[in-house]
């Protein structure tokens, strides 16, 4: 069955985070609809093995297909890296399927060539090593320095992202030797945007911050071009799905997302 332009964005996370990235969509692409899909009843994904990824990410994508997506963007580093060529693999030609890594690696050789870059992310992106597999693949001298910033996600979940604690917490982790003289600093988690202006100030502006979130929109926005998939019809609602549901969660994501939103209960297993 052809891919039609009037179908839905799909974008999935473990869970209120990946909303940075939706909200980049729909910025860019204020006319699309968007499927919101939260892993709630899962996250961390940051800490979980790379099987029990790939299970729940291929079962969100299912969801998805059935909403009848053109294109499903994995908003969650952690799923980006454990589980992208799997759901790839499974939607097949049912919609086009996009990451949070990719952009940011062609965007990186388009601007970063030569030079020393660091990147941050949970326990699951940085120790998978996909980041540096694709940059070392380009071969374009790109020294990738990564650290696991594992306190970073819980940090900002907790409202704790504009104070003394987590700018002693982000000094500590930026600035570990590994990071010496960088160029750029990738911010490689739903939950960085939150924290881009504490770690520019951090480098006082001698750094590029680069914030997946901007990055991903444009290429969602360029392969819906490429594919004459862009919607031009009349706008219709967006709907956001958690597989668990708490007063939190729906706290949470005016944090992530800017507006209030109401969320939906949608178990992933019954
Ligand atoms: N969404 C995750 C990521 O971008 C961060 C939160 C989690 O660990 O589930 O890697």
């Amino acid at each position: 069955m052809a891919i039609k332009a009037s179908a839905p964005i799909g974008i999935f996370d473990s869970g209120i985070g990946g909303l940075t990235v939706a909200k980049a969509v729909r910025q860019l692409l204020p006319n699309e609809q968007i499927i919101y899909f939260g892993d709630t009843a899962h996250l961390p994904y940051g800490d979980k093995s790379t099987a029990a990824i790939q299970a729940y990410s291929v079962k969100i994508a299912d969801v998805l297909l059935n909403a009848g997506c053109k294109l499903i963007l994995i908003a969650c580093n952690s799923a980006s890296a454990a589980a992208f060529d799997l759901v790839k693999a499974y939607v097949a030609s049912k919609a086009h399927v996009e990451n949070v890594i990719d952009p940011v690696v062609d965007y990186l050789r388009e601007t970063h060539l030569h030079q020393k870059v660091g990147l941050i992310g949970t326990k699951q992106t940085v120790n998978s090593g996909v980041y540096l597999q694709k940059i070392n693949a380009l071969n374009v001298g790109i020294d990738l320095q990564s650290l696991p910033t594992p306190l970073l996600v819980p940090m900002i979940e907790e409202g704790f992202h504009k104070n003394e604690v987590s700018e002693a917490i982000i000094a500590s982790y930026l600035s570990q030797p590994l990071f010496e003289d960088i160029k750029a600093m990738v911010l490689g988690c739903t939950h960085y945007p939150l924290i881009k202006a504490q770690i520019h100030a951090f480098y006082q502006g001698r750094v590029s911050i680069i914030d997946s979130s901007e990055i991903v929109a444009k290429s969602v926005k360029a392969l819906l071009a490429y594919h004459n998939l862009m919607d031009h019809g009349a706008k219709r609602e967006d709907q956001f799905m958690v597989s668990d549901f708490t007063p939190s969660f729906q706290h949470a994501t005016k944090l992530f997302f800017g507006t209030s939103i109401s969320l939906k209960k949608y178990p992933l297993w019954e």
